[in-house]
């Protein structure tokens, strides 16, 4: 029998899928010599039986993970900035018509789309908790409050600025398992006819692709439209539209409005209909996930172990938070992996949690070159591959693990 947990969206019950065991804190990069001092906890997924939303079943406090230090930059990628254009132009342009609109942004980061808005004209207010990363943001002109935003926060944006057209959020709202203060907060915030956007990955693509390494600490909710749907219903808000996306490995973006404002669009049929033909609703579906994750898992250690006993240098590429799951599932260390190349200054200088891989500048990939690159910034290997010509021009060769274990030199 698998354990069961009660559900952070509707109190139902949680059963547990798939268990990680012990896993570190994936954005908690550590100084060499602080090793003794870090964070663990037992990284599991199950399905709630009510609401179908898939779900951690451990909650690591808030403060641990997002605080002055939190390394992740939203514009470390170019192919990503482009997309955060595009949203932002978006937002422009729909309110465009409104007299004064005011865009408001869940974990605005280093204010990659918000700086787009704010140059713009138009009026908006990004909220982001961790420190660092809000100072970046107001140095682009964005207007940042630093809190983590619930219910009461809510309350004084509105009594301040008043009510939002668009609320918007991207890979944020999944991080977050108060999500009964957040969408009660959303609610009150908004304008009659104003919208609340959201991008998170796909429970779709992580289960068809076998994207398991999208798991970790920070995703505490793995969205579908079912899911988001019942969520939505529980506090005065409605599913009007979904709208899939390539980025990250497969995301879905929803728009929710106030229950009755917008009709939901036919996307919003379609997507609940595909889930029940792939399954996604169903607790036998998601425990074959399980069993491919473990072959994915054993198939990348044999590799890397005969790799290493031919005597070939094997480098990753990207110090993601992702790669923290497949690290400490597999077991995997320097002794298989030599460095981690990043283009991260916060993240360079320190080690991997719990595996302990150095991580070097990306300048150090080409110096020489490796015999084989781990890509583990795998949703950005496009861009990747593209800028690093040069190594598959040295006969260098990429390995990559979803959707299976692959090794190629193009
Ligand atoms: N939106 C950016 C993007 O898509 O690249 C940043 C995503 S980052 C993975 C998640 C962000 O959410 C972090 O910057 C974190 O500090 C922020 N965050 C976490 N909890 C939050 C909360 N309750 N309210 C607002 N932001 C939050
Ligand atoms: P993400 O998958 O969560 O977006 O993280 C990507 C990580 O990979 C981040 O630490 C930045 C790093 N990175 C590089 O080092 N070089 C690159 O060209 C890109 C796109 C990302
Ligand atoms: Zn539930």
């Amino acid at each position: 029998m698998a354990d069961t947990t009660s559900c952070r969206i509707c109190e139902g019950t949680v059963e547990e899928f798939f268990d990680f065991g012990r896993q570190p804190l994936s954005n908690a990069f550590v100084k060499p010599g602080e090793e003794k001092d870090e964070f663990f906890f037992r990284l599991a997924v199950g399905l709630c039986s009510d609401c179908r939303m898939v779900q951690l079943v451990e909650e690591v406090p808030r403060e641990r993970m997002f605080n002055e230090d939190y390394p992740y930059l939203s514009s470390g990628s170019v192919l990503m900035k482009a997309h955060w254009e595009a949203v932002a132009q978006r937002f422009v342009d729909r309110e465009d018509n409104r007299d004064d609109p005011f865009v408001v942004e869940l974990g605005c980061n280093d204010g990659v789309m918000l700086e787009t808005v704010a140059k713009a004209g138009v009026r908006h207010l990004g909220v982001e908790p961790s420190g660092g990363v809000a100072d970046l943001a107001a140095g682009k002109g964005v207007l940042v409050r630093k809190d983590f935003f619930e219910e009461d926060v809510a309350a004084s944006v509105r009594a301040e600025h008043g009510p939002a057209d668009v609320v918007f959020a991207a890979n944020t709202l999944c991080h977050i398992p108060y999500m009964g203060s957040i969408l009660r907060g959303v609610r009150d915030l908004l304008a009659p006819k104003g919208v609340f956007v959201f991008e998170d990955p796909y429970l779709g693509d992580i289960m068809a692709k076998t994207s398991f390494d999208q798991i970790y600490d920070e995703h505490f909710y793995f969205f579908g439209a079912h899911s988001v749907r019942a969520m939505a219903a529980l506090h005065g808000l409605e599913l009007v539209d979904v709208e899939r996306l390539p980025v990250h490995g497969g995301e879905v973006r929803y728009t929710l409005a106030l229950a009755g404002a917008l009709t939901p669009s036919a996307a919003v049929a379609a997507l609940l209909a595909e889930e029940v033909e792939a399954g996604l609703t169903d607790l036998e579906t998601l425990r074959g996930f399980g069993a491919r994750v473990q072959r994915i898992s054993d198939d990348l250690t044999a590799l890397l172990t005969d790799l290493r006993d031919q005597g070939r240098r094997v480098v990753a590429y990207g110090a993601t938070a992702k790669s923290a799951t497949i690290l400490n599932y597999s077991g995997i260390g320097p002794d298989l992996v030599e460095a981690v190349v990043d283009t991260t200054p916060a993240k360079q200088g320190r080690l991997t949690p719990g595996s302990h891989i150095p991580i070097v500048p990306a300048e150090r990939f080409q110096d020489p070159y490796p015999d084989y690159a781990l890509l583990f910034a795998w949703n950005h290997a496009e861009e990747i591959r593209g800028k690093e010509e040069g190594f598959r021009a040295s006969g260098g060769r990429w390995i990559t693990y979803v959707p299976e274990v692959r090794v190629t030199s193009d």
